[in-house]
C-alpha cells in the first residue's frame, strides 16, 4: 500500500508538461518488447457459486469494511466488502423513477466513496474522485433513478485509489427494472443470476495484496486466478429451462472472451444501458472492464448430470493478454424442470440517435503517444493520458450542454494497449469502429457506457449527456490506467 501511494503521487507530480516531453522518447525505449500476462490457474470446481443477497434501493446501508473470506477453497483472505463477512456488496434492486436511498458508511482506514456506474446521478452523488468520504465518515446517496431497466453496478472512485479498493472486493450490482422490461416476463428470481468476473493475483496463502510490478503499472494488473462472484472455480446447479445471466467484467484490466464449452449460444438481450431492440445470438462475447452483457441461455435440453463451463477463450489483438483460455464457472444440470420461455422478437423501442443531429464532434487520442504507455523516464512513475493530459481535478477538459448529444471519437490507432473507455454523466451509442476489429459487435448495440478500443482501433460514439449539470469524469476503465492519470473532466451546463 505504501509503495503504491508513492508511485502514484510521483506520477501526479510529473504532470502533463513533463509527459509530453517524454513522448518523443517512448519509441526508443524497450516498452514494445512483448511480455506475457501471468498464467491463469484453474482448480477443481467444487464450491457452490456465491450469489450476493439482494437489497432494496429504497433504503440500504452499505458499509465498506475489511473482511475475511475464502476466495480460494479453504484459504482465508483479507478482502474488502460492503457485506458482513464477505467480498463484494449486495445486489441493489430498484425501478426506474424510484428514489435510490443509500447510506454509505466508510469503515476503511482511508477515504472512499461510491460511484453508480452507468447511472445518471446528480454530479454530487456520482462518486466524483474528489467527493470522498473520509475514514469513519458517512454519506447519504439519494437521487431519482432516471435510467431504463438494465444491469448497472457500483464501486469506489476515490482519486488514485479506485483500482486498489475495487480489487480488494468493493463492488456490487445495481439492477434497475421498468415496465417495458417487466412486460417481457423474462426469466426471474433464481433464474436471473448476476455474475461478476474478476481476476486476482493470489499468493500461496490465498491472499491477494494489491502490489503492482512494472508490467502491471503499464498494462494494468492481471491476476493468476479468475474468480466469479468472489469465488475461484465454483459450480452452479441449473434446472432444465431458460436462464438470464447478467455478465459483468469487474476486473481491473483483464479482458474476457466469454463462451460456453458446449457451444450453447448466448442470446444478448441487453448491454450496459439496458435492453436491445431485439435479441442478438452469438457464440462468444469479448467483455472489457466495466462492460456488461445481459444474456438469455436455453438450458431446457439438459438432463441430470450434464455439465459444461462458462469459459474465456484465447483472443487476438493484444500483445499482452488473450493468449490463454481458461474455465471460470462449472454449470451442472439437476434434471429438474426449469422455466419455459419463448425468446421475443422485440425487446425495447429505444431511440437510435442520428449522427447528423449531433451538436458537435470531438476527438480524443487515447493511444498514450503510441507507446506501451506514456511513462516518465526520470522515475519509476507510470503515467497514462488522454490527449497527452493526465487527470487534474482543477482543470475542466471538455464543456458540454446537459441533455444534448455529441459525436465523439476515441482514437487508439497508434496505441498498443487495449483501453476500455468509460463516461460518467452520459450514455452513448456506438456508431463505428475503424481499424483492428473494424466493426460494431452485437454486445455493443443499444446504450453503452464503456467501449473497448483494441490496439489500432478508432471508435465513433454518439454521446447523450445526462440532464444533470456539473462536473463528471470520463476515463479508461483499466483501473491502473485510470488511477495513473487516464481520466479527464467534462462539465455539463
Ligand atoms: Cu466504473 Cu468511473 O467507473
Ligand atoms: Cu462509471
Ligand atoms: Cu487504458
Amino acid at each position: 500500500m505504501k509503495r503504491r501511494k508513492f508511485v502514484m503521487l510521483a506520477a501526479k507530480g510529473t504532470g502533463a508538461a513533463v509527459l509530453s516531453s517524454q513522448i518523443a522518447l517512448l519509441s526508443s525505449c524497450d516498452d514494445s518488447v512483448p511480455v506475457t500476462a501471468p498464467e491463469v490457474l484453474e482448480a477443481e470446481f467444487k464450491r457452490k457459486l456465491f450469489v450476493p443477497p439482494v437489497a432494496s434501493g429504497s433504503g440500504v446501508r452499505l458499509i465498506a469494511r475489511n473482511n475475511i473470506f475464502n476466495v480460494m477453497d479453504g484459504l482465508q483472505a483479507e478482502v474488502l466488502g460492503y457485506l458482513d463477512g464477505s467480498i463484494l456488496g449486495p445486489t441493489i434492486l430498484a425501478n426506474s423513477g424510484d428514489l435510490l436511498q443509500v447510506e454509505f458508511n466508510n469503515s476503511l482506514t482511508e477515504a472512499s466513496n461510491i460511484h453508480w456506474h452507468g447511472i445518471f446521478a446528480p454530479a454530487n452523488m456520482d462518486g466524483h474522485p474528489r467527493d470522498i468520504v473520509p475514514a469513519g465518515g458517512t454519506k447519504i446517496y439519494n437521487f431519482e433513478i432516471l435510467n431504463r431497466a438494465g444491469t448497472y453496478w457500483y464501486h469506489p472512485h476515490p482519486d488514485m485509489r479506485t483500482a486498489e479498493q475495487a480489487y480488494g472486493g468493493l463492488a456490487g450490482f445495481l439492477i434497475v427494472s421498468d415496465q417495458e422490461e417487466q412486460a417481457l416476463l423474462l426469466p426471474s428470481g433464481i433464474y436471473d443470476i448476476p455474475l461478476v468476473i474478476q481476476d486476482k493475483n493470489v499468493d500461496a496463502n490465498g491472499q491477494f495484496p494489491y502490489i503492482l510490478d512494472s508490467n502491471d503499472q503499464k498494462n494494468g494488473l492481471l491476476g493468476n486466478r479468475v474468480i466469479i462472484n468472489g469465488l475461484h472455480a465454483p459450480f452452479i446447479e441449473v434446472n432444465s429451462g431458460w436462464y438470464r445471466f447478467r455478465l459483468l467484467n469487474g476486473s481491473n484490466a483483464r479482458l474476457y472472451n466469454l463462451s460456453f464449452t458446449n457451444g450453447y449460444p448466448m442470446n444478448i438481450i441487453g448491454t450496459d444501458g439496458g435492453l436491445l431492440a431485439y435479441p442478438e445470438q452469438v457464440n462468444s462475447i469479448i467483455l472489457s472492464p466495466g462492460e456488461r452483457a445481459d444474456i438469455l441461455v436455453d438450458l431446457s435440453k439438459l438432463v441430470a448430470g450434464d455439465e459444461f463451463f462458462l469459459q474465456s477463450e484465447a483472443f487476438p489483438g493484444s500483445i499482452y493478454q488473450g493468449k490463454q483460455g481458461f474455465r471460470i464457472l462449472k454449470i451442472v444440470a439437476t434434471g429438474q424442470p426449469g422455466v419455459a420461455f419463448q425468446l421475443p422478437s422485440q425487446l425495447s423501442g429505444y431511440l437510435s440517435l442520428n449522427p447528423n443531429l449531433a451538436i458537435r464532434k470531438r476527438s480524443f487520442d487515447v493511444s498514450n503517444g503510441g507507446g506501451h504507455s506514456g511513462h516518465s523516464h526520470s522515475s519509476s512513475a507510470v503515467v497514462h493520458v488522454i490527449d497527452g493530459k493526465s487527470y487534474d481535478e482543477n482543470r475542466i477538459d471538455v464543456q458540454c450542454s446537459a441533455s444534448t448529444f455529441e459525436h465523439w471519437i476515441f482514437d487508439n490507432t497508434i496505441g498498443i494497449d487495449p483501453h476500455p473507455m468509460h463516461l460518467h454523466g452520459a450514455l452513448f451509442q456506438v456508431l463505428a469502429r475503424h481499424g483492428g476489429r473494424a466493426k460494431v459487435f452485437p454486445h455493443e448495440k443499444g446504450w453503452k457506457d464503456t467501449v473497448l478500443l483494441m490496439p489500432g482501433e478508432k471508435v465513433e460514439i454518439l454521446v447523450r449527456f445526462s440532464s444533470h449539470v456539473g462536473v463528471f469524469v470520463f476515463h479508461c476503465h483499466n483501473l491502473e490506467h485510470e488511477d495513473s492519470g487516464m481520466m479527464l473532466q467534462m462539465k455539463l451546463d
